[in-house]
């Protein structure tokens, strides 16, 4: 589409489909993918390893500038880097979704991951998904955008995910409808860059929406 640099900025909570669409739009425009939850789950996983308390400021704060976070690509696919180590595979259970949305409360953390994703995008187009991405870390991007889900909707799509790759441990539907609530409280709640809709974002409701109606509906409006 355009020869300059240009942003697509989504955020929403945990499950929405926010991460699904973003990837889908990126490769419909060309452009890199970042998955900025990433990060945050990298840094959780490292608070986990140490033993630290996730939601512990006195002890994570410490560890950050001798812990060493980044992403690389290759063939359209995200890797995330901890200490040099490729996590990505590591970082998608319950045990990590939960230290990661701890440690994000705490600011230090989040300014040190802000500034990352701002130097991305300064040197190539993409579509960035996270929490604070309209408001924080890109309020300039050329399209922005609030991609939501009923929290039913939400918790049926992770029950499904984690019962297709048998990574449930019998954990129930009513408990994961009860994590999510706890995360998502924990996300808009934070005093931090708090997830929450940018007046000028667009929203987008998945709730009733197939993954390529949801990428279709992100579609039209950057063609708008
Ligand atoms: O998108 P995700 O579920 O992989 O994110 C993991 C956690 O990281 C989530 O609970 C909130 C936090 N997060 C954040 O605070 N800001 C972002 N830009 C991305 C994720």
């Amino acid at each position: 589409m355009e020869n300059r640099i240009f942003s697509v900025a989504i955020d929403g909570p945990s499950g929405a489909g926010k991460s699904t669409v973003a990837k889908g739009v990126a490769k419909r425009l060309g452009v890199v993918y970042v998955d900025t939850g990433a990060m945050y789950r990298a840094m959780g996983l490292k608070a986990v390893r140490l033993g630290i308390p996730a939601d512990c400021a006195e002890q994570v704060i410490p560890i950050l500038d001798a812990t060493d976070i980044s992403l690389g690509f290759s063939e359209g696919a995200q890797h995330v880097f901890l200490d040099g180590e490729d996590v990505t595979g590591l970082i998608r259970t319950q045990e990590i979704s939960n230290a990661a949305s701890k440690v994000s409360a705490i600011p230090e953390v989040r300014r040190k991951m802000v500034g990352l994703q701002q130097k991305l995008a300064e040197r190539t187009s993409l579509t960035m998904d996270g929490r604070d991405i309209c408001s924080y870390v890109l309020p300039n991007a050329e399209y922005k955008f609030y991609v939501t889900a009923s929290p039913d909707a939400r918790t049926s799509r992770r029950y499904k995910e984690l019962a297709e790759k048998g990574s449930l441990n019998g954990m129930t539907f009513g408990e994961l409808l009860l994590e999510m609530h706890e995360r998502d409280a924990r996300d808009s709640g934070r005093e931090c860059m708090p997830l929450k809709k940018a007046p000028d974002a667009i929203l987008i409701d998945t709730t009733y929406l197939s993954i390529e109606e949801s990428i279709e509906a992100v579609m039209r409006c950057i063609k708008e």
